[in-house]
């Protein structure tokens, strides 16, 4: 279930679709949620706690979707890093240099996106530009033609990166986060795009 891209200059990358039965198979990898979290705390400011990846891993749900970005290990990966999360998928070990998570809600047309990131050390490669793009094609094929979004008001790279995408300001939420920071509402209309 996965869409395989050559990064520029770099790796493959697999974005590989994790809903429904899927959620399954990464759950057999007994410490799928501890990479994830870990992940997650490592590159997001607002990170989910441990119980609440147990509780999605375990949910089989088909509603939210994550893509995960996965590297084929090689020594470009090994030399920017990106080999440091492992996800052990239908017996086989998968480096994890992102992901993408969000709610699809079929009956508004509409992708809530939570999260994306990539790790750190491999910023700057369109693995994250690749990854919305392998997301759209899916939303489109699906019937779904918006995706909204949350961002705060200081993160200026992930609004950098969404407004080469396409995404508009909606308005301004105040104090959305739980430190009480504003945030952005994006949106992007997906029938504007090829
Ligand atoms: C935002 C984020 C996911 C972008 O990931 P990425 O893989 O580095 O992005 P890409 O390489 O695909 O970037 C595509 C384009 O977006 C824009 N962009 C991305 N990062 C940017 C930055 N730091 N500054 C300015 N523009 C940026 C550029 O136009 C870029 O194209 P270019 O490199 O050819 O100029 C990454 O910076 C990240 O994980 N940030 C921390 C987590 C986060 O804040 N997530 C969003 C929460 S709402």
């Amino acid at each position: 279930m996965g869409v395989i891209i050559s990064i520029k200059n770099s790796f493959e990358v697999e974005f590989f679709f994790v809903l429904d039965e899927t959620w399954q198979q990464i759950g057999a990898d007994g410490s799928a949620a501890t990479t994830l979290h870990q992940f997650d705390r490592q590159h997001m400011k607002y990170f989910w706690s441990m119980p609440i990846w147990q509780e999605l891993i375990q949910s089989k749900t088909n509603q939210t979707l994550m893509i995960l970005c996965l590297a084929k290990q090689g020594e470009k990966v090994t030399a920017l890093g990106g080999d440091e999360f492992v996800l052990t998928i239908s017996g086989q070990a998968r480096h994890l240099v992102g992901f993408i998570l969000g709610d699809i809600n079929p009956e508004e047309h509409l992708f809530h996106l939570f999260k994306i990131t990539t790790h750190s050390n491999v910023r700057r490669l369109q693995i994250a530009l690749q990854g919305m793009q392998t997301l759209e094609r899916w939303l489109k094929e699906r019937g779904l033609d918006k995706i909204f979004l949350e961002v705060e008001c200081q993160n200026q790279e992930a609004q950098a990166f969404y407004a080469s995408q396409g995404y508009r300001n909606l308005h301004l939420s105040k104090s959305f986060y739980s430190d009480g920071q504003n945030a952005f509402i994006m949106l992007k209309d997906l029938t504007l795009s090829k």
